[in-house]
């Protein structure tokens, strides 16, 4: 659909722009990071930028996990107005490449070495058709918990190796009268949370089944079933006022000491960070119980247009900034997020930056690091949302049953295929 929709605007853009001949020098970005953290993470790529003469034209648009951005970016690239790049995450990378809307950086690539020094599993989102298409910038796990600290004292909390300890320790914070889980109730955040259920429940080998390879047995298998029902229990952690919540309001609450933790990407980690808190001393990043060796990876990956000849400069200029090493460590570190290379030091990060690296090379070396379905790296779009909805369902109560959600599930992922 996607195809049909762009590739005439494809040639129409072509044409329109290819009288200029001067250079642009200024990046148009669209992107999603508007809470605090994103933005001053974004800060550092505008003074990087800025420092060679780049203006920044900046077309935010909010959304924690990127829906209605990936809406308006559809609009503006049906219109033939495509921007310099856009935050992406994988499968949809590859969408549009496949509709041939993409820039080549192939060039910029070779001559920066991105090959050896980009991970294959990035590189199977931001090479399409043997073509660089796409700048990774960072990757985020989703498997984390995010704890406030001084509560954890105060409840006599130890970190949670099970789901059974986790309960328990959720179960104290609820005696202690403090909002044990910290939850915005949007569909994207619901799913992200239940990717570390279903690898806590089944294990390395059966999330990658169910939520790679989507097999059937999986999916229906009573393994998932009692997914649902783990993600049943955690739901009743959650205050009365989850609804619609963004994401950075419900890691405000951990940050202000108003709920327990928060399971969520280590995007959260750029809010703390961002409220000038220390791991450690303010708040503790555990893995999520039962998932400690695995990492559940999604990538924001810079998508690149094919963008008129007077605009590539610039678009060089994106890519080669956002992959240099020394952007890695600055952006990486306000992100929460750890480096889209293997070979950039952890010196500058803190206690649960240098955690997420090693766990990440240990994942990737062990066979152990999995796309996060919620997060557009288990799947093509159609089915991730299928996921997204079902899931969203069950969490407020349209879906009643671990059954029915099993039911529903495999229906909407077949009819999504
Ligand atoms: C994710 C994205 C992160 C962060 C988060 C919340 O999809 O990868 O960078 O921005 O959404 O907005």
């Amino acid at each position: 659909m996607l195809r049909k929709l762009l590739i005439g605007t494809a040639l129409a853009s072509g044409l329109a722009f290819a009288a200029h001949a001067e250079d642009v020098k200024e990046v148009q970005m669209l992107h999603w990071w508007t809470s605090g953290g994103e933005a001053a993470a974004l800060n550092v790529l505008k003074g990087d930028l800025a420092k060679e003469g780049y203006a920044w034209k900046d077309v935010p648009v909010a959304g924690g996990g990127g829906d209605a951005a990936m809406t308006a970016l559809k609009a503006m690239v049906a219109a033939g107005n495509y921007p310099t790049a856009s935050q992406m995450l994988g499968y949809t990378v590859l969408d549009y490449a496949a509709a041939g809307v993409m820039g080549d950086l192939t060039e910029t690539a070779k001559k920066e070495g991105w090959d050896k020094s980009v991970p294959a599993a990035l590189q199977k989102f931001s090479v399409y058709d043997g073509k660089w298409v796409a700048a990774p910038v960072n990757v985020h796990s989703v498997n984390w918990l995010w704890i406030n600290k001084a509560v954890m004292d105060k409840i006599g909390g130890t970190e949670p190796k099970t789901f059974d300890d986790f309960i328990a320790l959720l179960d104290k914070a609820k005696a202690a009268g403090v909002t044990p889980l910290a939850l915005g109730g949007q569909n994207w955040q619901e799913a992200t949370m239940f990717d570390s259920v279903v690898l806590s429940t089944g294990g390395p080998e059966f999330y990658k089944k169910a939520m790679n390879d989507l097999d059937d047995e999986s999916l229906k298998s009573d393994t998932m079933k009692k997914s649902f029902d783990n993600l049943a229990k955690l739901v009743t952690y959650v205050d009365p006022n989850f609804s619609g919540r963004d994401w950075n309001l419900a890691t405000a609450m951990v940050i202000k000491g108003d709920a327990l933790v928060q399971v969520m990407g280590d995007w959260a980690k750029g809010e703390f960070h961002a409220a000038n808190k220390t791991p450690g001393t303010d708040f503790l990043c555990y893995r999520f119980p039962g998932t400690d060796g695995s990492v559940i990876y999604n990538s924001d990956m810079f998508g690149m247009f094919n963008v008129p000849d007077d605009r590539k400069a610039a678009q060089v200029a994106l890519a080669t900034a956002t992959l240099s090493k020394s952007f890695q460590s600055a952006f990486n570190v306000v992100k929460g997020s750890v480096p889209a290379r293997t070979d950039v030091p952890d010196t500058d990060f803190d206690a649960c930056g240098k955690k997420g690296i090693a766990d990440l090379k240990k994942a990737n070396e062990g066979g152990t690091l999995f796309g996060s379905l919620a997060q557009g790296y288990g799947a093509p779009p159609a089915v991730a949302n299928a996921y997204k909805d079902v899931v969203s369902k069950f969490v407020h109560g349209q879906i009643k049953t671990s059954d029915e959600a099993v039911t529903e599930l495999v229906k909407a992922i077949d009819d999504a295929k």
